[in-house]
């Protein structure tokens, strides 16, 4: 599913009150909240942190949009797409002890888990494959751009293979305030939780000149969104 993307998507309607999102949407939102927030619930309340996380996602993104000069209803239609971007986690055919690793994962495991992406992106195209009204919505367009694009980098190794500067700006905003979160989540074969500093120095490839972030961003956007998070 390939849709004209662009930046001026996010101010052609309000999600809290647009009547085609009401109609179609608003009820699916609701009950897939819940369903996240529970999923899981016996292994390490994967739904509660995978929930917490898309809402700090959602929620920083938006800040940041708002710091780039975008309005303020746009930076609320992303964060209320955001909300949603990890949802592929919860797929039935996603295994998601795949986060819960001992060790550093391989190569094979990374793209595992990167695979939720395009599984996210799914789950909204067969919801939405009866509803054309949805589907034409500059929202659902959003959303599932920020779905399946979220791990996508500058040098074109994400999941998808997209030059991640050749998307919105809206995208790669979403790809920034992902990693920031991500990184500073703790895995099991961490010690301690990464602070701030360190998360972004290793975004802006200060730490390591070929660590996991070399070539992933826009330096520019990068620097903007380093300079917000250090006026926090
Ligand atoms: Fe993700
Ligand atoms: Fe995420």
């Amino acid at each position: 599913m390939f849709f004209d993307l662009r930046d001026d998507l996010l101010d052609q309607y309000e999600y809290a009150t647009d009547p085609v999102l009401q109609k179609d949407l608003h009820a699916w939102d609701h009950m897939h909240i819940g369903a996240m927030i529970s999923y899981g619930r016996g292994f390490s309340n994967f739904g509660r942190q995978l929930m917490a996380h898309q809402n700090r996602v959602a929620r920083d993104g938006a800040n940041f949009l708002r710091y780039l000069g975008f309005s303020n209803r746009a930076a609320k239609n992303f964060r209320a797409a955001m909300m949603f971007h990890d949802i592929g986690k919860t797929h039935s055919s996603y295994n998601p002890s795949i986060w819960a690793l001992d060790e550093r994962p391989t190569a094979e495991q990374k793209i595992l888990q990167k695979k939720h992406a395009a599984l996210g992106a799914a789950m909204f195209e067969s919801f939405a494959e009866k509803k054309p009204d949805l589907i034409r919505h500059p929202h659902f367009k959003i959303r599932h751009a920020v779905t399946l694009y979220h791990h996508e980098r500058v040098d074109g190794e994400g999941p998808q293979e997209e030059n991640v500067t050749s998307l919105p700006l809206f995208v790669q905003v979403a790809c920034i305030a992902d990693s920031y979160d991500g990184d500073r989540i703790r895995r099991p074969h961490q010690e301690q939780r990464r602070t701030p500093r360190e998360a972004l120095d290793r975004m802006l490839g200060l730490e390591d000149p070929r660590g996991k972030y070399a070539g992933a961003f826009n330096r520019t956007l990068m620097t903007k969104y380093a300079r917000m998070k250090q006026a926090e």
